[in-house]
């Protein structure tokens, strides 16, 4: 299949935008979208019996309803088996559900990175001020050069336990790959429990997160698995299943993991039933095509990008994977209010998004890559910047 403009009438991205900004919230293919539209419908004709009945199977025989079958076509994004894995509508819920699951309190410690994705910052910030737990943030390499640049940083840096530490996946800011099977191994040689915050893993790498050796792993799937928001997955290991309780608790109370998370309250089960959709979606694409043309044309952009500019990038290339941050040439004077006095330019006056932000005394902009872009959005970012 040809990507690029070619495909891009798959979405329905506003004419003429440059969009450099899938990995913030995701693009809906427009077909996920027509089937979340039938599921709604067909919904309609009787929501109580398909809500109650059909999908959570909440009433009538016990039985699993769509919204597991959802699940378990899911389950296979993060290499798992359904059984571990439960909807959750974000990664913050997810996070969040964790926080507030483990029993923390006063002695133990909650352990972040300084890249941390803000929500989550602020996540820990409440849980811990909660429990009287305390939040440690520790400094990662950045730019990341290499995944044993990470891992001596966080072995000089890491205290020890009790506690949890949440590192992630993939760096919101600079698309960093971590090595997350190293970091679980030396948060557990400090005695923390561990949950691997993968927002932005799911469809941008292949995941197989039971062999991660965490305790728990979140995923957005609205963001790179083509889901509609919103679309997440939380994958909780076995013995710590019976521990776990979503942040909304509802009439499934003790009944299991599963039931637990499937049943919130009364909510639009829409999104996660459009999850095969989405799926379908992928594999049309072709994972492996998608990645080598993702992959291919943020690294021809970037490097394209550095040497007009003069510049690098915030991780190499074997550490990202569709995302990474470029800085910006030094003549932009680097504070957060010109970072988004910037970022409003290149929306409102050369119709690009993409954020850009300020790290370490220098400007950013961060470029998410998916098969709807193509070189010229690097061109036409350059020419922005040039005229800007
Ligand atoms: C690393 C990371 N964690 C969590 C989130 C929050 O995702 P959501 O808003 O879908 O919960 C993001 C969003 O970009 C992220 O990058």
């Amino acid at each position: 299949m040809e990507f690029g403009s070619s495909v891009r009438g798959e979405w329905r991205l506003e004419p003429g935008l440059v969009y450099l900004n899938h990995g913030t919230v995701g693009v809906t293919p427009a077909a996920v979208l027509e089937a979340q539209a039938e599921i709604r419908r067909a919904i309609e004709t009787n929501p109580s019996r398909h809500i109650l009945r059909e999908i959570v199977g909440m009433l009538g025989e016990p039985a699993p309803g769509r919204l597991r079958a959802a699940v378990e076509r899911a389950a296979v994004l993060f290499g798992a088996r359904a059984e571990d894995v439960v909807p959750v509508e974000n990664a913050t819920t997810g996070v969040n559900a964790v926080l507030h699951s483990l029993g923390l309190g006063e002695g133990d410690k909650v352990v972040i990175a300084e890249t941390t994705y803000g929500g989550v910052r602020e996540a820990v910030r409440h849980a811990c001020r909660l429990a009287g737990a305390q939040p440690v943030s520790v400094r990662l390499p950045h730019p990341i050069r290499s995944p044993e640049a990470v891992l001596e940083a966080l072995d000089a840096a890491l205290p020890s336990g009790p506690g949890l530490a949440i590192l992630d996946h993939i760096v919101s800011e600079t698309g960093a790959v971590l090595p997350v099977r190293e970091l679980v191994r030396l948060c557990r040689e400090r005695g923390l429990r561990v949950l691997i915050d993968g927002a932005h893993a799911p469809g941008q790498i292949q995941l197989d997160v039971p062999s991660y050796g965490a305790d728990a792993y979140v995923g957005n799937l609205h963001k790179w698995a083509f889901a509609p928001r919103s679309c997440g997955l939380l994958w909780v290991a076995p013995e710590l299943q019976p521990r776990m309780h979503p942040v909304v608790v509802s009439w499934n109370l003790d009944q299991g993991f599963a039931a637990e998370f499937e049943w919130t309250g009364t909510r639009d089960p829409s999104a996660f039933l459009a999850v095969p959709a989405a799926l379908d979606f992928l594999d049309r694409l072709d994972f492996e095509a998608l990645r080598k043309y993702n992959h291919g044309l943020l690294w021809r952009g970037v490097e394209w990008l550095n040497g007009l500019w003069d510049t690098s990038t915030t991780a190499g290339e074997k550490m990202s994977a569709f995302m990474t941050a470029v800085e910006l040439p030094p003549r932009f004077e680097a504070t957060p209010a010109n970072a988004s006095r910037l970022r409003d330019a290149l929306l409102f006056e050369h119709r690009i998004e993409a954020p850009v932000f300020e790290f370490g005394g220098r400007l950013w902009v961060r470029l998410s890559v998916q098969v709807y872009n193509e070189f010229r959005d690097f061109e036409r970012l350059a020419e922005a910047l040039d005229a800007l």
